[in-house]
């Protein structure tokens, strides 16, 4: 598949990465072109899929660049967090506990398909669940139906066992999946680092 990764971090390096290890045909999106980029609306551009793996505060002017008529149709899978770091660690995370970037996002881009996923761990977990012992999981929202089912085709060719994805639901649950990163950011000291994830025990 053809796939545009939006965001030169470390999370959509890693992706981007898998992505490619998988033979998908990935560009990386950028404001600017550099050594394995391109300009954010090139990326957007050539993918079928599009990832949304830029910084939160700047996910909508990041996806503008983009442009809608790039995104029009496609599904984009928003990774991002809104994590203020303007007073210290540990960031206050979310843009409020009515709404959401994953929401934002959906109301930008309206015809857009998002859906929220991944944005509740570590990067190195996103792309190889198998990192962590045991049974664990990842967590999926978006209002259209075959989106979430492409995003979850994709997860489970990352690794994620097909009963570790945990649909949420449409794209206000992302408040959850956001707001949790909360929490995740306070588990990181008693877990010993990132590499950790939960999982839901019935
Ligand atoms: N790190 C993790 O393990 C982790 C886990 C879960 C979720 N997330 C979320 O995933 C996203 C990516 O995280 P990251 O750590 O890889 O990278 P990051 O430093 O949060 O974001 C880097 C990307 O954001 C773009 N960007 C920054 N400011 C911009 C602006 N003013 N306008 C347009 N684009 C701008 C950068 O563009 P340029 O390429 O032009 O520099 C770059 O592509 C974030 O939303 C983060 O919260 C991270």
């Amino acid at each position: 598949m053809r796939i545009g990764v939006l965001g030169t971090g470390v999370v959509g390096t890693t992706i981007a990465g898998k992505l490619r290890e998988l033979g998908h045909d990935v560009l990386i999106g950028s404001r600017s072109a550099g050594d394995d980029a391109v300009p954010f609306a090139d990326a957007a551009a050539h993918g079928e899929l599009v990832f949304n793996c830029t910084n939160g505060a700047a996910s909508l002017d990041a996806l503008h660049a983009a442009g809608a008529e790039n995104l029009s149709g496609k599904v984009l899978v928003d990774v991002s967090n809104a994590l203020d770091f303007s007073q210290g660690p540990p960031p206050i995370v979310g843009v409020s506990i009515d709404d959401s970037l994953g929401e934002r996002i959906q109301r930008a881009f309206p015809e857009a398909r998002v859906v929220k996923a991944l944005n509740t761990m570590n990067t190195n977990v996103m792309v190889d669940p198998s990192v962590i012992a045991g049974e664990h999981d990842v967590f999926v929202s978006g209002n259209d139906e075959e989106a979430k089912a492409r995003v979850v085709e994709l997860l489970e060719s990352f690794g994620w066992p097909a009963d570790r994805i945990l649909d949420l639901g449409d794209i206000t649950a992302a408040r959850g999946q956001e707001l949790y990163v909360a929490f995740w950011v306070r588990l990181m000291g008693p877990a010993g680092g990132p590499s950790f994830n939960i999982h839901v025990v019935r």
